[in-house]
């Protein structure tokens, strides 16, 4: 029998419950229903410190800080899909989020090249567009590393925790694109 698809879903706002949590369970219980095995990740709740730029994975693949980005690596070195949730932090992703991708640079190339990838954003204004600068960072980063855009799920107008719960339309979106994730 073939192994299950396993996803990763990598929540990186430090609010519990809050709408970036609603988006990514969303996603990973379309996943889920699909077939695939599923993880979370909270970053708020994990030390993953941020990249000191010394470059010293260039020749490891490995980071000089021995944090929980360690077993997090492992884990999205074995997941097929990643579930990427921000919120919306002044325009750009949060401090947790940003640092969380900044250490993949120790990560060498051949183990994200291919990995298929949703990223999910909610924000608490009205518009779209408070998201522009982020989707466009992370639509940069992954074409430069060779991965596999899916899907992307913006959240306009949720600020309170959770508020996203109730649009319906917005969450199955986010379940079906969890669900087609899984080959
Ligand atoms: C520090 C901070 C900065 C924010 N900046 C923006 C912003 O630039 N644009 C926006 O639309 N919402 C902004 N928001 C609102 C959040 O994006 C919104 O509340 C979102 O739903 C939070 O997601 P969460 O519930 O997963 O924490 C900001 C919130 C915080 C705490």
């Amino acid at each position: 029998m073939a192994k299950p698809t396993q996803v990763i879903g990598i929540v990186g706002s430090p609010r519990r419950n809050g709408n970036t949590e609603v988006l990514v369970d969303e996603i990973l219980a379309g996943a889920k229903e699909a077939g695939a095995s599923v993880s979370k990740y909270v970053l708020d709740e994990l030390d993953v410190r941020p990249c000191k730029g010394c470059f010293a994975c260039e020749k490891t693949n490995r980071c000089v800080q021995e944090d929980d980005m360690v077993e997090l690596v492992t884990q999205m070195k074995a997941s097929q899909v990643w579930v990427l949730g921000t919120p919306i932090y002044w325009w750009g992703p949060s401090a947790q989020f940003k640092a969380f991708i900044d250490r993949w640079v120790s990560i060498g190339r051949e183990h994200i090249r291919g990995k298929r990838v949703i990223l999910t954003m909610p924000m608490g204004g009205g518009s779209e567009s408070y998201a522009r600068h982020t989707l466009g960072m992370l639509e940069d980063v992954l074409d430069y590393l060779n991965m596999e855009h899916l899907a992307t799920i913006l959240a306009p107008g949720f600020g309170s925790r959770g508020a996203v719960k109730n649009a319906r339309e917005i969450l199955s979106k986010a379940h079906k694109a969890g669900k087609d994730s899984v080959s």
